[in-house]
Formats: structure tokens, C-alpha cells, sequence
């Protein structure tokens, strides 16, 4: 049964959330934090792994269920809000898991939060932040979005998120990714364009992650390449590297019985 829940927010803001709770005794839980344009349901294959972990699964606001952002975002609000709805679920401590703007919704997370936070998963995403030209495109992409509406950003991302083995064999997933896109409203879209563009740079920063961390790579990644990733577990002091064969931008729901074996062969590892 995959029925969402919902949260308000002190803002007022609602959030649509799947939790899932592990009959194991002092298991972790692990908060699954979505990319861009997406919702929860790209980690849907991450299900299974609710024998060893609770699993929470939201959709950021504007996204999926969730209220759409009439407002601006950034990704230290869209971090405040996760962290929100843990303490509403009396959940204190969490292995953060963030997919690319899902990532790096995580450094603000690790920021703000460190308290609340017991291990890092970090899955095809960067520490870095937009170079000036990058930041530009964004803009154009958020103007382009209000105008156009979602469905070329859902044609575009369908060469992008992919390795060339799910597209050749998984026609169903890059279709239901396409139908989440194009549920998506064109200002969450360009508003999350423009947050994404101010985002901070957190490479320095990486030293100091005092939790263990899985960093998650997929070998066909053509937006976070896996060397570019490699490069950046490297520089956590507690981090394991992981490079899921045939894997692109979108890992978890490209090869989910890889990703899930990966991060239980963490779990223990990192003492959680
Ligand atoms: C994502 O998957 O969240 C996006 O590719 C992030 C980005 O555009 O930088």
C-alpha cells in the first residue's frame, strides 16, 4: 500500500510524504530526498529496504502531492521543511539519502540540522555550486518553463537521466518519470531552477562531514559524472564510493536491486 500522507507545515505550507516503518528493533531511518523536476515516486524501489530501515519519502514542496510553490525556494528552506516534517513524526535522528537537487538539499541539511544526523547518503549529485554560465541557463530555463510549460523539460530530461541500457529496456520508467515532470507545475519547476542557481558552494565544507556517507555514482551519469563524484567522496572523511554499472543520472529507479544492495551493505558499515 503506497497511500501518501500529508503535513502542514508552520508556514502553513502542505507536505506529502510515504512513511514506512521497520519492525526491527532500533532500526535507522533513512529520509529519501528526491531530484528535480521529480517526486517521491522515483524511490519507490527503495521499498524493500524497509526490512532493515523506516523509510520516509517526501515530496518538497511544489512537488508530487505536496502544495505547489507559490512561492520562492531555496534549498536551506526546502532542507527546514524535511527537517520539519521529521520532528513531526518524532523521528530525532535520520541517514539523510538525497538524489542530485535532493543532494544538495543535504549539505543544507548537514548545515543546519547536524544534530538530527546519524549517516549521509549521497547519490549522483555535486558539492559544488553553478558556475556563472550554468546559473545563466537556469534562468533562461525558468523564464522558458513559465512560457512553454513542463512538457519540453520532461522531453529533455529523458535523453538526460538516463543510461543508454534503461532506455533501451525500461521504457516504463522513463515514461512515468515523463508523466511526473509534466505534473509538475511550471512555476515549482522554474522557481526550483532559480533556487538551484543560488544554491552554496559546500566543497569546502566536505572535511568536516563528521558522519559516515555512501556516495552513490552511476557509470552512465552524463550530469554528475562518476569521476566527478569519486573525486568528491574523497574528500569525506568517512565515506564509502559506490559506481552502479549501467546506471545514469537516475540510479536509484534505473538499478534498484544494485542501489539497495549497496546501501545495505553500508548500513552496518556505518555503525547505524
Ligand atoms: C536533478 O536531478 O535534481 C538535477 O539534475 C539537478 C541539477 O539540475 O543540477
Amino acid at each position: 500500500m503506497n497511500s501518501l500522507q500529508h503535513v502542514q507545515l508552520a508556514g502553513g505550507r502542505k507536505i506529502s510524504f510515504l512513511h514506512r516503518v521497520c519492525e526491527k528493533a532500533n532500526a535507522p531511518t533513512i529520509v529519501f530526498v528526491h531530484g528535480f523536476p521529480l517526486d517521491h515516486t522515483m524511490w519507490l524501489g527503495q521499498l524493500p529496504l524497509v526490512d532493515q530501515a523506516s523509510l520516509v519519502m517526501p515530496d518538497l514542496f511544489g512537488f508530487g502531492g505536496s502544495d505547489p510553490a507559490a512561492e520562492e525556494l531555496s534549498m536551506k528552506t526546502m532542507a527546514n521543511d524535511v527537517a520539519e516534517l521529521l520532528n513531526q513524526l518524532d523521528i530525532a535522528r535520520v541517514i539523510f539519502c538525497g538524489l542530485s537537487m535532493g543532494g544538495y538539499i543535504g549539505w543544507e541539511f548537514v548545515a543546519n540540522h547536524e544534530a538530527m544526523l546519524e549517516g549521509l547518503i549521497c547519490c549522483n549529485t555535486r558539492a559544488t555550486a553553478d558556475d556563472e554560465m550554468t546559473a545563466r541557463a537556469r534562468r533562461v530555463a525558468a523564464a522558458q518553463v513559465l512560457k512553454a510549460g513542463a512538457e519540453p523539460v520532461a522531453e529533455a530530461m529523458r535523453s538526460k537521466l538516463f543510461s543508454a541500457a534503461t532506455i533501451e529496456k525500461q521504457p516504463q520508467l522513463i515514461d512515468s518519470v515523463a508523466e511526473t515532470i509534466c505534473a509538475t507545475a511550471p512555476e515549482t519547476i522554474a522557481a526550483a531552477q532559480i533556487a538551484m542557481s543560488q544554491r552554496v558552494d559546500f566543497s569546502n565544507q566536505l572535511p568536516s562531514i563528521n558522519v559516515p556517507a555512501l556516495v552513490i555514482a552511476g557509470t552512465d551519469d552524463s550530469i554528475t559524472p562518476s569521476n566527478e563524484m569519486q573525486a568528491m567522496s574523497m574528500e569525506i572523511p568517512d565515506a564509502t564510493f559506490v559506481e552502479l554499472a549501467d546506471a545514469g543520472h537516475l540510479s536509484p529507479a534505473e538499478r534498484p536491486d544494485a542501489f539497495n544492495r549497496a546501501l545495505m551493505h553500508w548500513l552496518p558499515v556505518s555503525g547505524t
